[in-house]
């Protein structure tokens, strides 16, 4: 598979005209990110790996402008996985002052532009101090529905599954709920229970895999693979992933409109 196929088609064209290629009636209206490549953009430039992260972040409020900008209203992001718990703990340290920094920063951005900061994963596993500003920016935001910045934390998409299955159990026993149960009564024990499906999910850096991210909610999600590693994600690559996008047909397991149901069986 060539992943950069389709960024090699709108490689000549300019931001204003690739943002004229976009239809406003057809954008996603919840996307999911792994931002993926901080380590290899330092690296590849002779510095430690969170030079990476740093230039990482700034990517970050880059699309988070992006998004404002094309009024996309939900955006979640795979800010460190359960899996990362396994790097170096140097790294993980400067990781979490990272997430303080980015939240002190923020807080009152979340505010003027009414957005919701909706941390998910095990939160409980993230050092005191972080845990308690990441609860409190989530509590003063949470009355915001309009725009929902989701960042995931500690999270695994597995152990999510988990601890809903382990809640349905709890529930069951105390006869809240009896079976059989629903896939949306089941939904609603997952930490994405107030949001939609994401209709595309971005993985930067050249990886083509999905490394434990929402793999309950994906099921039907566009995916897009992209080499760009993500501190190079910027406006630009924001726009020609949205523009392939849009040149997918969602088909949910159905026909094509265009083919009668007859003449495909
Ligand atoms: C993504 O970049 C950020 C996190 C996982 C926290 P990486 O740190 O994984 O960068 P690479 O993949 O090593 O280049
Ligand atoms: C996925 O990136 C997790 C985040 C972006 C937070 P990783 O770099 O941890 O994933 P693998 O190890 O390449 O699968
Ligand atoms: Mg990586």
């Amino acid at each position: 598979m060539d992943i950069t196929s389709s960024a090699d088609i709108q490689s000549e064209l300019t931001e204003q005209e690739l943002l004229l290629g976009l239809d406003a009636d057809q954008l996603p209206r919840h996307v999911a990110i792994i931002m993926d490549g901080n380590g290899r953009w330092a690296s590849g430039r002779g510095l430690p790996r969170i030079a990476g992260h740093r230039e990482g972040l700034a990517a970050l409020r880059e699309v988070i402008n992006v998004f404002d900008e094309l009024h996309i209203p939900m955006l979640t992001i795979y800010a460190f996985s359960h899996e990362n718990w396994n790097r170096p703990k140097a790294e993980i340290t400067l990781l979490m002052s990272l997430l303080d920094q980015f939240l002190q920063k923020e807080r009152q951005t979340f505010q003027d532009r009414k957005m919701r900061f909706l941390p998910i994963g095990r939160l409980h596993l993230l050092p005191d101090a972080v845990q308690a500003l990441v609860h409190e920016v989530a509590n003063e935001t949470a009355h915001y529905t309009d725009r929902i910045l989701t960042v995931a934390l500690s999270y695994g998409g597995r152990s999510e599954i988990l601890d809903a299955v382990n809640d349905l159990l709890d529930d069951s026993r105390t006869g809240k709920i009896s079976g059989p149960i629903t896939e949306s009564q089941f939904e609603h024990y997952l930490t994405t229970a107030d949001l939609p499906d994401p209709d595309l999910l971005i993985r930067t850096s050249g990886e083509a895999r999905i490394s434990n991210f929402l793999l309950w909610q994906i099921a039907y999600t566009e995916l897009y693979f992209t080499k760009v590693l993500w501190p190079d994600f910027r406006r630009r690559e924001v726009l020609i992933a949205l523009l392939d996008y849009q040149k997918r047909e969602r088909r949910f397991g159905r026909v094509t409109q265009a083919v009668s149901p007859q003449s495909t069986l």
